[in-house]
Order: C-alpha cells, then sequence, then structure tokens
C-alpha cells in the first residue's frame, strides 16, 4: 500500500521555514496487523502554534505529529475501534497510520507528556451546526482549554475585567465569548487590524494591537487606557510584554491562566519568572492549564452539551478555515506564522 508521510529535516529555533523543516516521504508498505492493531486514513490534520515545539522534540527523519481525524480501515480482532469507526488522537501529518491508538508517552523537552489513546468520535455528536472539522476545533483540544479553563479553574464574575493575549486564534476567541456571556469586560490583543474589528462582532469590549517585540510601557499604556480598573482575569497564550504589563494591572484576588507562550516557544526569551511582586500584594493565583487533563468521556459529554448547545444556538460563534490536500499540510502550518485568511478560525487540512 502507497503512504505519505512528512518526516522531520531539521531542528529550527523560532519561526520555522516549513520548506527546510519537512520532507516529504513516500513509501510503499505491506500492511500486516498484529490482533490489537488498526490501519488508519487520516481525514483531517489540525495545525497548531504548539507544533513548534512538537518539531524541536522529534527526532530528525521521524514523522510530524500532530491532533488528526482518522477513520479506521482494517481493525484486527482485539483492536480498540472497529473498521468505519472515526476516531480524533495524535496520528499526525500522515495519510495512514498503523497502530494500536493506546496512550504514548513524550518526551518533550519541557515536560514529559502523553498523548491520549485515540477517542472515538460519536456520528450524532456532529451535524451541519457542528460538523466533523469541529472535533479538532471547538468540540477538540481548543474548546476543552477554553470550556476547561473557565468551568474548572476560572471564576468569572459579572463586572470582571478579563483580558485574553493572543485573543483572535480560536482558543482565545472562545474564552472571550464565554466571559462575555458570563457578564465580564472582555478584552484581547492580536496583531491585525481587521482581526481586531471581528473580536470586537464577537462581543469583545476592546482589543490591543499587540505583536512580540512591542515594548511592555507601550502594552501597558494602551491597557491601562481600556481597563482602568486594573484585570481581575488574564488568560495568556503569549507571554512577554504583554503578560509583563497585564502583571502591573492585576487586582486582588485575580486568576491567571497559562495557556501557552509565544514569547518563550517561538519568540525565543528564555526569562525565568519575574515580576512576583506583583503576584504578592493582589495574593493572584496563577495556574498552567493543560486540556490534556481534561479530556474525560464526561467532559467531552459536557463540552459538546454546554458549549455545543451554545454554539447550535447561535450564542457563540467558532469557524474553521480548511485548507486541502496533504501536500498543503506545511504551508497550512506555516499560516499560522504569516497571516491567515479574511476569516478567524481553526486552521485544518482536510486530505
Ligand atoms: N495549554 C493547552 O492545553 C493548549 C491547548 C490548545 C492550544 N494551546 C496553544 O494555545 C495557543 C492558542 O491556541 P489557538 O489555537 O487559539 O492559536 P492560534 O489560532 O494560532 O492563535 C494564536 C494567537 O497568537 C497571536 N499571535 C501569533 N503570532 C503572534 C506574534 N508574533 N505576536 C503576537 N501575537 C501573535 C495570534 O494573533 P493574530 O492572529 O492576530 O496574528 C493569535 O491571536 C496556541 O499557541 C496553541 O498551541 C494550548
Amino acid at each position: 500500500m502507497r503512504t505519505e508521510k512528512w518526516v522531520l529535516r531539521e531542528h529550527m529555533e523560532g519561526v520555522p521555514d516549513v520548506d527546510r523543516v519537512y520532507e516529504k516521504v513516500v513509501e510503499d508498505i505491506e500492511v500486516r496487523l498484529a490482533p490489537d492493531e488498526m490501519l488508519l486514513r487520516t481525514v483531517y490534520v489540525s495545525v497548531d502554534l504548539y507544533l513548534q515545539g512538537i518539531a524541536l522534540d522529534t527526532p530528525i527523519g521521524d514523522h510530524m505529529g500532530a491532533d488528526s481525524i482518522m477513520e479506521v480501515v482494517e481493525a484486527g480482532p482485539l483492536a480498540a475501534h472497529q473498521a468505519g469507526d472515526l476516531v480524533q488522537g495524535f496520528g499526525g501529518w500522515r495519510t495512514h497510520v498503523i497502530g494500536t491508538g493506546a496512550a504514548t508517552p513524550w518526551q518533550s523537552g519541557t515536560f514529559p507528556m502523553v498523548f491520549p489513546a485515540y477517542r472515538r468520535l460519536d456520528p450524532h455528536w456532529y451535524d451541519e451546526a457542528l460538523p466533523l472539522p469541529t472535533a479538532l476545533g471547538a468540540m477538540g483540544g481548543p474548546g476543552m482549554t477554553a470550556w476547561g479553563t473557565l468551568t474548572k479553574f476560572m471564576t468569572v464574575r459579572p463586572g470582571d475585567t478579563v483580558v485574553i493575549s493572543g485573543a483572535s486564534g480560536p482558543v482565545g476567541s472562545l474564552v472571550g465569548q464565554l466571559a462575555k456571556r458570563a457578564g465580564a469586560r472582555v478584552i484581547g490583543s492580536t496583531t491585525t487590524g481587521w482581526k481586531a474589528e471581528r473580536l470586537t462582532e464577537l462581543g469583545f469590549d476592546a482589543v490591543l494591537l499587540y505583536r512580540h517585540g512591542d515594548s511592555a510601557e507601550a502594552v501597558r499604556e494602551a491597557l491601562r487606557a481600556v481597563a482602568p480598573d486594573g484585570v481581575d482575569k488574564y488568560f495568556d497564550n503569549l507571554g512577554g510584554a504583554v503578560t509583563d504589563a497585564v502583571f502591573s494591572m492585576l487586582n486582588i484576588g485575580s486568576q491567571v491562566a497559562v495557556c501557552w507562550q509565544w514569547a518563550t516557544q517561538v519568540g525565543q526569551e528564555s526569562v525565568g519568572p519575574r515580576l512576583l511582586p506583583y503576584i504578592m500584594f493582589p495574593r493572584a493565583t496563577i495556574r498552567g492549564v493543560f486540556s490534556l487533563e481534561w479530556f474525560t468521556a464526561r467532559n467531552w459529554q459536557a463540552l459538546h452539551t454546554e458549549l455545543g448547545g451554545r454554539i447550535r444556538r447561535g450564542e457563540i460563534v467558532c469557524d474553521h478555515i480548511l485548507h486541502h490536500g496533504f501536500d498543503n499540510i506545511p504551508a497550512a502550518y506555516a499560516s499560522l506564522y504569516r497571516g491567515r485568511t479574511e476569516r478567524l478560525g481553526k486552521v485544518l487540512v482536510q486530505l
């Protein structure tokens, strides 16, 4: 059987040059499944900024990992899923996967982690309002990150000022819309003017234009103008200067969710925790959020009912931007760094 995969050719710090980092490999393989193994065909692949870290931890010559939706083509008698099932898991940039779909340890440079076992996608959960690709977006990891943060850590109350750095992505825009519906005043950041307008249409009360490298002083000044009463809740996707500015404005009892750090992971700012007095005086709580901890059957059901229900009722908007074709996966990934399309949304590739 002919299969294709994108393998890693170079470890590149900072913004990746996908033409150098990835190479397509075509193979002819003989499929001989063990009793607990499956042959799966990739249907959709997700591209995400965190893949920059995954790429650095991937041995040269190995395939690139990524979240994906796969269809089981063939399954051994003891396999976890059956032929015809749709599953979501860390299948990677490959047209086909052979494996058991069991949880897999991953030795990351920053922290050891485990990719969860493939989860079966119940076809009844998906329709025109919530199509299958949302299993990698609002009804997948990004949605679980937003919904999990707001239901299991961050207690957003009416009147709170909530700031979200990197708010135009699927995670930030969901956090913002959910916080708005909880009665908060919501402020987000984006690098681009038209995205600021789009966030305003989604209900954001104010949007800062911030790009990595802008000074903390400039951000602080802009933030003070739109958050004169300080910041009660901060959802951090970026780190760096915008986070420094927010820390100096935290209110008593504030909460900070650290979702990702563009500044460290891509911007290569390897500074330790800083501005800690700003945490001490307001007795702020900072918590790392790592959505895999919420990947349970019960939470998936609740995510579909609660966030999915709001999307179905048109209260919350989520979108996805589909690229097409296996060959276009690296270009879709590169679009996360070099501006996207005229829409906001989760970037996916349909194979
Ligand atoms: N902790 C977890 O469990 C978890 C789960 C899912 C995702 N994540 C991570 O969380 C982050 C957000 O996810 P997402 O899917 O919403 O990502 P996304 O769509 O890629 O959005 C990223 C945000 O970062 C901003 N950004 C990108 N480059 C920037 C730069 N140079 N300077 C300033 N801002 C910049 C973007 O602004 P513009 O669009 O305006 O350029 C956008 O608002 C990602 O890094 C993702 O990998 C973490």
